[in-house]
């Protein structure tokens, strides 16, 4: 087996915590039961990139039992977990010497060059094919496939010109070689997939973008805005992880402190409500009236960043948006401020911009934190470099909430590999039924008992008595 792993001999630890974590995540658990004899993924070979953390083992091995060929690699550098990462590679059957699992490509703390490098790797099978099916999250994968089979059929690939991101460099390096290995593989591999699942707000974005336009190469299931994914992932999800990224990272007292959530989308609804629970006084920075008002309503003060750079103790980016902090704003901060990102990319933090402050000075406090002091001798912490902060520092979203999320990565991935012919090239959320089935699964777990409607309340309201009880527009 092929796979590229920091540590194999972590193996048992990750085994102990999947073990665990499977207790904690009722929808996987109760999709593998109910998909035991029937399989609906034998014959996928699905590709994921999605942080590779223990709750992303459960949905991996939960894939695999459906019966799906595998390969896997993080979609951001800091994420995976280890000791996750090498109990996939092992597998429940395996040993450290005869790892029989999935082909993984993941560690924490790679380089951007390492990082495409395991995409690339993880969109190839041994046998020179590609995947059928993509499992991504913020859309890494899907636009390595995309831009290949483009500049395939432009006959050549471009080259980053200064303006462009470091990161967009290496992509072509990326693409300029594969292409040069084995001319035609995007192609061919645009034109074998059946679709891909996206995880993240970030990736459906761009998924709309490429339907709007017409390049979308294969269909396409929004995972993020099925109610149970973003209301529930994207909200409570954070409303956990925000505080551990801060505790891990600095262990500095919220209580107190003046923090400043910049966004008021889903992820900064948790974060902005944890940090209150913590005791921080809490302000919001946003664009849209609706969730500025939101905000305001909820008890929070709702200014600008200009209005509160100088005075503010932490900073949390959470917009899913571009240059929110910048370096001017950096150079602004209090000693000591900490400015962080739970967004997906790390371009809401202009750390390029930091960087080249003359004169600026970044110390490693401990890997993921760092200290970026300026030439007057004020600092700033930054987390996990301006990645998201909650899985470059801490451990992501814990297994409960990611239960939801991947039973719908699940069902997607079966809606489009047994439906295929249903779904034209186009980008779809899961219908409400299937919405309602994850919220379900995960009721026992919690001790809710759900009030059953009668026959006639059912048709008071102009519902089935077994559901959907909402229209799709409703917005919870
Ligand atoms: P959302 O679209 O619900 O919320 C983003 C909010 O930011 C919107 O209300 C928007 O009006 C606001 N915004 C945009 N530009 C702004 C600006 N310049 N200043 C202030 N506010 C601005 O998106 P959601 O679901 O909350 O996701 C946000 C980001 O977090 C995305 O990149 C998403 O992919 C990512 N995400 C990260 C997770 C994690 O575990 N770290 C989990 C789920 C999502």
């Amino acid at each position: 087996m092929d796979y590229k792993v920091a540590d194999l001999s972590l193996a048992d630890f990750g085994r102990r915590e999947i073990r665990l974590a499977e207790h904690e995540m009722p929808g996987l658990m109760a999709v593998r039961k109910e998909y035991a004899d029937s399989k609906p993924l034998r014959g996928a070979k699905i590709m994921g990139s999605l942080h590779m953390t223990i709750q992303t083992a459960v949905l991996i091995e939960t894939l695999v039992e459906l019966g799906a060929d595998v390969r896997w690699v993080s979609c951001n550098i800091f994420s995976t977990q280890d000791h996750a990462a090498a109990a996939v590679v092992v597998g429940p059957n395996g040993t450290v010497d005869d790892p029989q699992g999935v082909p993984v490509f993941a560690w924490k703390g790679e380089t951007l060059e390492e990082y495409w490098w395991c995409t690339d790797q993880a969109l190839q099978w041994p046998d020179g094919t590609g995947p059928n099916m993509i499992l991504d999250d913020g859309g890494d994968a899907t636009l390595l496939v995309h831009k290949g089979a483009e500049y395939e059929k432009a006959g050549a690939v471009p080259t980053a010109s200064e303006d462009d991101p470091e990161e967009w460099g290496v992509i072509l390096d990326t693409l300029r070689r594969s292409i040069a290995e084995k001319p035609g593989r995007w192609t061919e591999t645009a034109a074998g997939i059946k679709g891909v699942t996206e995880e993240t707000t970030t990736g459906v974005h761009r998924l709309y973008e490429m339907a709007r336009a017409g390049t979308l190469a294969f269909p396409a299931i929004n995972v993020n805005d099925s109610v149970t994914k973003s209301k529930f992932d994207n909200k409570y999800g954070c409303r956990h992880s925000v505080i551990d990224g801060l505790n891990r990272a600095t262990d500095v007292l919220i209580g107190g402190k003046v923090a400043v959530v910049c966004g008021y989308g889903d992820v900064g609804k948790g974060c902005a409500e944890a940090l209150r629970g913590q005791g921080a006084r809490v302000i919001v920075t946003e664009i849209d009236p609706i969730c500025a008002l939101q905000a305001a309503m909820d008890g929070f003060q709702v200014t600008t960043l200009e209005d509160v750079v100088d005075t503010a103790d932490i900073f949390v980016t959470a917009t899913g948006n571009f240059n929110i902090i910048t370096a001017d704003h950096m150079s602004r901060m209090k000693h000591q401020a900490i400015v962080s990102n739970i967004g997906h990319f790390d371009n809401e933090i202009d750390m390029a911009g930091l960087a080249k402050i003359p004169g600026i000075e970044k110390i490693e406090i401990k890997p993921q934190v760092h200290e970026w002091r300026f030439p007057d001798g004020h600092s700033v912490i930054i987390l996990a470099e301006g990645r998201l902060m909650n899985l470059g520092c801490a451990t992501g979203h814990p297994s409960f909430v990611m239960s939801n999320s991947f039973t719908n990565q699940v069902i997607a991935q079966i809606e489009l590999f047994t439906k295929t012919d249903e779904y034209p090239i186009g980008v779809y959320t899961l219908p409400k039924h299937l919405d309602e089935k994850v919220a379900r699964l995960h009721l026992d777990a919690l001790g809710v008992k759900l009030t059953e409607l009668t026959k006639e309340q059912a048709a008071y309201i102009g519902v089935d008595v077994e559901g959907p009880y909402k229209p799709d527009h409703y917005r919870y």
